[in-house]
């Protein structure tokens, strides 16, 4: 099954794939996560990614479009894939039309999850990420049972460079100019299903599991 998590910053999308891609047993591709390594990794890409991540802005086209295609490529994405945080401006959706065309495949399932901007913000400045395996945490609405320490692996959790006030605006900004109107290109087409992102985690999972199934 092939699926695209939409919406905006700290909607849940990443959260939510990791319940996701467990239950579906498919590789989670995360653009945000891929530049992150980069970045970590010091490679060209990730200098270049840094530049536009710090500051909030959308990470140019050619690049992010670059990575997604040999990732797409790999022989793991060929029983499915969650996209998630790509596409996010037209050329990304209709490259990745393209690709997946090439592929012999396509998207089965759009899934938008809404969350109201006023609440984006206090959910992404209190985010903490677990240094070792990546999973995601909010210091109150989903607190670890020990401050700092991921109850998974017992990882050290840490905060984004980009979860501060001034980042996060920027983000929503070029989420509503460039990415919202995605929505209407994937409604055209039939694909997208809408779910409330403002509920419990294990509530908004159960609906997103039973959309896919449905
Ligand atoms: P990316 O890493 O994709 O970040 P984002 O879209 O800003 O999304 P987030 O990871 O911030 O939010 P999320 O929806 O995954 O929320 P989460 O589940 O963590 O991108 C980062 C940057 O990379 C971009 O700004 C850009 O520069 C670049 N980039 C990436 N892709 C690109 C592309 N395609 N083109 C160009 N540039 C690109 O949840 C957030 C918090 O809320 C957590 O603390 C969580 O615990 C909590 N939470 C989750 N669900 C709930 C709930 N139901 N109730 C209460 N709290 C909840
Ligand atoms: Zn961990």
């Amino acid at each position: 099954m092939n699926i695209l998590f939409m919406g905006p910053p700290g909607a849940g999308k990443g959260t939510q794939a990791e319940v996701i891609v467990n239950e579906f047993g498919i590789p989670h591709i995360s653009t945000g996560d891929a530049f992150r390594l980069a970045i970590k990794q010091g490679t060209p890409i990730g200098k270049k990614a840094k530049e536009y991540m710090d500051q909030g802005l959308l990470v140019p086209d050619d690049v992010t479009i670059g990575i997604v295609e040999e990732r797409l490529q790999q022989s793991d994405c060929e029983k499915g894939f969650l996209l998630d945080g790509f596409p996010r401006t037209l050329s990304q959706a209709e490259a990745l039309d393209e690709i997946l065309s090439r592929l012999n495949t396509k998207l089965d399932h759009v899934i938008n999850l809404k969350v109201d901007r006023g609440k984006l913000m206090a959910r992404l400045t209190g985010r903490r990420i677990c240094k070792n395996c990546g999973a995601t945490y909010h210091v109150i609405f989903n607190p670890p049972k020990q401050e700092g320490v991921c109850d998974k692996c017992g990882g050290e959790l840490y905060q984004r460079s980009d979860d501060n006030e001034e980042s996060v605006g920027t983000r929503l900004d070029e989420y509503i100019n460039k990415t919202a109107p995605l929505l209407t290109f994937y409604e055209n087409k039939g694909l997208l299903r809408q779910i409330d992102g403002d509920q419990e985690i294990g509530t908004v999972s159960d609906e997103i599991v039973s959309v896919l199934r449905g």
